[in-house]
């Protein structure tokens, strides 16, 4: 059995790292000194479970655990998106990491290395792309997405040499011996609560494709300036979000999301000469996240012609969706069932590393129950009691997959 209160203080004590104390929402984000606070936390953690800790050239901080030639994969991120709560991404590495003392002090010596990944910027917040870790880890990384900056017009590549990361060559990251690849994460949704049911085991995950869409019309005097003659950037981007949403509405499994906004000069009395909003669309099936990225973008080139403005787009990341492996789904079904809990299947709504590692692995994903299903969002919660009968259900789903 895991220990518990160990795996919950170490929950506790990382989410202090960035929190805001008003909001009590958490805000770390990649190559900050919050983030770098946290992988120091983590490594106190890896090597206590005694494991040897490492960073490989693009920032995924790794720990092993034995010498076994073939390679048990734990992982998820300890990034987190504005705001954030204290379980998404935090919870997978902290499980793992028990998992792993656990073992560790039971003096178990399994037949396989077990090693366990908290992957650089998943979350995508500060570069508005994300999974970077884990996409340099599956061969999924290109020099050219490097150059995408922050607000500040730093680069992932000038930010990763400020953090003594030598990125190149990219392909040094990329792994082809892992055996197996598991992630325990909170669920995110509301499922497992409307089924009565703490875990639940993942079949696949929805990938995001992220656009940003630039609205430029002209910036004038708000008061000197007719209403007809007007070529006003917010109120055509505000028909063109309003008018995804619609178009959204016809569909079941689709979800499309404008999640940022930023209004230039953004003056009271000036009309908005240029809008930048980002959508953010996902599906399970790839060929559904083509079509809908097609039929959004002539919607709102249509709505831009009328309003006489001009429109460009651009992809920020694209990731593809994944299904996980059938044979790991049986074990942590295995897993489950000997803890006396009914098993059930569900599709992963957010994306997680996990995504990407299945271009170079067969993975799986253990889910726990959220409350209310809020998630990126400070209320973000799971009970004590889910967390540690996940982190037992993980524990042993690894000793049997290391065996
Ligand atoms: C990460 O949480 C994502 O799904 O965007
Ligand atoms: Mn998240
Ligand atoms: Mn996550």
């Amino acid at each position: 059995m895991i220990n518990g209160s160990r795996l919950l203080k170490h929950l506790h004590d990382l989410s202090q790292i960035g929190r805001n104390e008003v909001t009590g929402g958490i805000n770390r984000f990649s190559f900050t000194p919050e983030e770098k606070q946290a992988i120091e936390l983590i490594t106190m953690y890896m090597e206590k479970a005694g494991m040897t800790v490492t960073v490989d050239a693009v920032g995924n901080i790794i720990g092993t655990y034995g010498e076994g030639r073939e390679t048990i994969m734990l992982g998820s991120h300890i990034d987190t998106v504005p705001e954030g709560g204290k379980y998404d991404g935090a919870l997978g590495v902290l499980a793992a990491i028990e998992v792993v003392q656990t073992i560790h002090e039971q003096q178990l010596s399994p037949a396989k290395k077990i090693e366990i990944v908290a992957f650089k910027d998943e979350e995508g917040t500060r570069f508005r792309f994300g999974l970077i870790g884990s996409r340099a880890m599956a061969g999924l990384l290109t020099q050219e997405q490097l150059l995408q900056t922050d607000a500040s017009g730093i680069s992932i590549e000038e930010a990763m040499k400020q953090f003594q990361l030598s990125p190149f060559p990219l392909e040094k990251v990329k792994r082809n011996d892992i055996q197996a690849y598991l992630e325990m994460h909170i669920e995110q949704g509301k499922v497992l609560e409307n089924e009565g049911l703490p875990v639940g085991v993942v079949t696949g995950i929805a990938a995001p494709l992220w656009l940003e869409v630039t609205v430029t019309g002209v910036s004038e005097h708000a008061g000197a300036t007719p209403m007809l003659i007007r070529q006003d950037a917010l109120t055509a981007a505000s028909e063109m979000i309003l008018a995804i949403e619609h178009l959204l509405n016809d569909t079941t499994d689709s979800v499309a999301t404008v999640g940022k906004l930023n209004v230039e000069p953004n003056g009271i009395n000036v009309i908005p000469g240029k809008v930048t909003f980002t959508v953010d669309i996902r599906d399970i099936d790839e060929q559904k996240i083509s079509n809908l990225e097609n039929t959004i973008f002539k919607k709102i080139q249509k709505i831009a012609e009328r309003r006489n403005v001009t429109l460009t787009s651009k992809v920020l990341q694209r990731v593809k969706p994944a299904k996980t492996d059938p044979m790991i789904q049986q074990q942590l079904i295995n897993s489950i069932e000997k803890h006396g809990v009914q098993s059930y299947s569900l599709i992963s709504g957010a994306g997680h590393d996990a995504m990407n590692i299945a271009a170079v692995a067969p993975i799986g994903m253990l889910f726990v129950r959220s409350k209310d299903g809020i998630s990126h969002n400070p209320l973000e919660f799971s009970t004590d009691e889910d967390i540690i009968l996940a982190t037992n259900i993980l524990y042993d789903s690894v000793v049997e997959l290391a065996n």
